[in-house]
């Protein structure tokens, strides 16, 4: 995989510095009588990348009946620049073509952030199942076979771009996730950037002890959204400058419940979950909300809260001064010795802080 990301990368740049392939672009086809105005917002725009010019005005024509917007292109090369401009619904792609064929093209838009969630469709020769492996391979959503059956061709581009949509809700609610976690962190001035440095922390911190990409990011946004849930807290406890009594305590508490209720609908929140519940358990199990005990106490939890407790020992609060990082250190190196964290995975973040410095750079 990094191979071929790194293959694609300066091909990526090559195109959008490139001034020799000139943007072919259609007018933009569009059939007012449309059958496709049940889709609630715009019209729905259409990418078709095909070298021969009879087959792609045939899916032109067949989609601009179907109402959509439909833009055109001869190439990988201008697909990719289209795509970038344009930012199409769905993309029917046709394999073969010259320089830069059709796979080349969907593993690039599938690699990037921003346009992996476009669906693509290859236009494929009947039965032939090698192209359409190879397809599935680079993340191509479906497959279509010439000639065009102008049902079925309606029919795979409508549910594909429904689906798009859903996808794109989600990503929405993500964001509005982050919105929230955002705005709870800016009601408690106390806590400055924590939540930023966080998630730099997370992903150095995280690469350092060779987690998975999913992991890492899952550790990154558990930065952002692990005390979500202090949006249930009143500012009475939140914001309170001396200390609680055991009923706050109590209250204060629930926000681990609390925002894992928030994010437990979303499916991609699944590996921030236990984050978000498990961030302040201890190794000996006096911590909360379960009274986990050692490896009960999922792995992500317990990186997380090392770099959580780390973070808040070396920043000012109104309770106490920064430490500097051999303070912060020799705390957490205490409180391990009274059995509140994992030995081992202490002494990995002591040699984390000490040996590198990257985790010092501020977050980008
Ligand atoms: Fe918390």
């Amino acid at each position: 995989m990094m191979q071929q990301q790194t293959q694609i990368a300066p091909l990526l740049t090559n195109i959008l510095v490139s001034e020799t392939h000139d943007l072919f672009v259609s007018k933009t086809v569009q059939n007012q009588g449309s059958t496709v105005n049940s889709f609630d917002s715009d019209v729905p725009r259409i990418l078709v990348v095909d070298d021969h010019a009879a087959s792609r005005m045939t899916a032109v024509a067949l989609l601009a009946m179907e109402g959509y917007q439909v833009i055109e292109a001869d190439s990988g090369y201008t697909a990719i620049k289209l795509v970038i401009q344009k930012q199409p619904d769905l993309i029917l792609l046709d394999v073969m073509m010259p320089e830069m064929d059709g796979y080349q093209v969907c593993e690039l838009l599938k690699q990037n952030e921003h346009t992996r969630l476009i669906p693509v469709i290859f236009i494929t020769a009947l039965n032939d199942r090698r192209s359409r492996i190879r397809g599935i391979e680079t993340g191509a959503d479906d497959f279509l076979t010439k000639p065009f059956d102008r049902v079925e061709l309606a029919a795979r581009v409508k549910s594909l771009i429904t689906q798009k949509r859903l996808n794109e809700d989600l990503d929405h609610a993500e964001q509005v996730l982050f919105s929230i976690a955002r705005a709870i962190e800016s009601r408690d001035p106390n806590t400055g950037n924590h939540c930023e440095r966080l998630v730099h922390l997370g992903k150095t911190f995280g690469e350092h002890l060779n987690l998975t990409r999913n992991q890492i990011r899952d550790l990154m946004w558990g930065g952002f959204l692990h005390d979500i849930g202090k949006v249930g807290i009143p500012d009475a406890v939140l914001l309170k400058k001396g200390k609680f009594t055991a009923e706050e305590w109590d209250i204060m508490k629930q926000h681990v419940l609390i925002g894992e209720k928030i994010c437990q609908p979303l499916r991609s929140m699944r590996g921030v979950i236990p984050i978000i519940r498990h961030h302040h358990e201890r190794w000996d199990g006096s911590g909360y909300p379960d009274g986990l005990i050692k490896d009960d106490i999922p792995y992500l939890a317990q990186v997380f809260q090392v770099i959580d407790i780390f973070d808040a020992l070396i920043n000012e609060r109104p309770y106490k001064r920064a430490f500097t990082p051999e303070e912060a250190l020799a705390v957490m190196v205490d409180e391990t010795a009274k059995g509140w964290r994992n030995p081992k995975l202490m002494q990995q973040f002591i040699e984390f802080i000490c040996c590198f410095k990257d985790w010092q750079l501020s977050p980008s």
